[in-house]
């Protein structure tokens, strides 16, 4: 069992970095090996819409999205942590999402090859807003959650937390047990 936690913020060991930890932790506990990815230490160029993926899975672009890919196939589970910039995602995090295209073919559904890897797939999602309002991380749930609802993955919820200067969700015990438990889940088929 592999789970895979994307981190999205730029902060490292900021609230959504250690919310991921946490959740990676729930995971191991639970018995899986897990990774982290840190995408502000990638080179991740955005999608330039050149469609060459829809035909053949492979992108033209050539940069560290492709190691990512792999361990995206190999994951069982994946676990995405962002703050809430300008009340949406990171760029790494949207640049990384939109780099998923290469898993789709012109209309939307999965390449052959990647088909029988993907659909099985657990997704989770933890999100970090410094406003009071959780749910100001919305729109990065409708993201994910239509991502997976498009395609027919697994949707294992969301954590929404809210925080501002670094480190301070480590003193929101909800945040931080809602995170253990999201990543216990994903390690549970
Ligand atoms: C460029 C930028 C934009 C932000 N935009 C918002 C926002 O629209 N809404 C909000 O609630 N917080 C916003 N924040 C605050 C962060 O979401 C908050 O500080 C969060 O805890 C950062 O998480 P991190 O430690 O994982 O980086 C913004 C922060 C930055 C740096």
């Amino acid at each position: 069992m592999k789970v895979l936690g994307i981190m999205g913020s730029p902060r490292i060991e900021g609230n959504s970095d250690i919310l991921l930890s946490q959740a990676l932790a729930g995971a191991k506990e639970a018995g899986a090996d897990v990774e982290k990815i840190i995408l502000d230490r990638k080179h991740i160029a955005g999608c330039k819409d050149c469609k060459k993926c829809n035909k053949i899975g492979v992108c033209a672009i050539k940069d560290d999205m492709a190691e990512i890919q792999e361990k995206i196939l190999d994951a069982d589970a994946i676990i995405h942590s962002s703050p809430v910039y300008f009340w949406t995602m990171t760029s790494q995090m949207k640049a990384y999402l939109d780099r998923w295209c290469v898993f789709f073919d012109a209309q939307w559904r999965w390449q052959k090859d990647y088909y029988p890897k993907m659909r099985s797939k657990r997704i989770g999602l933890i999100t970090v807003c410094g406003d009071t309002n959780v749910h100001t991380g919305d729109p990065i749930v409708h993201s994910f959650k239509s991502t997976v609802d498009m395609t027919k993955m697994q949707w294992l919820g969301s954590v929404m937390a809210s925080a501002d200067d670094k480190g301070d969700i480590a003193n929101n015990e909800t945040a931080m047990q809602q995170a253990f438990e999201l990543g216990k889940k994903a390690a549970t088929p």
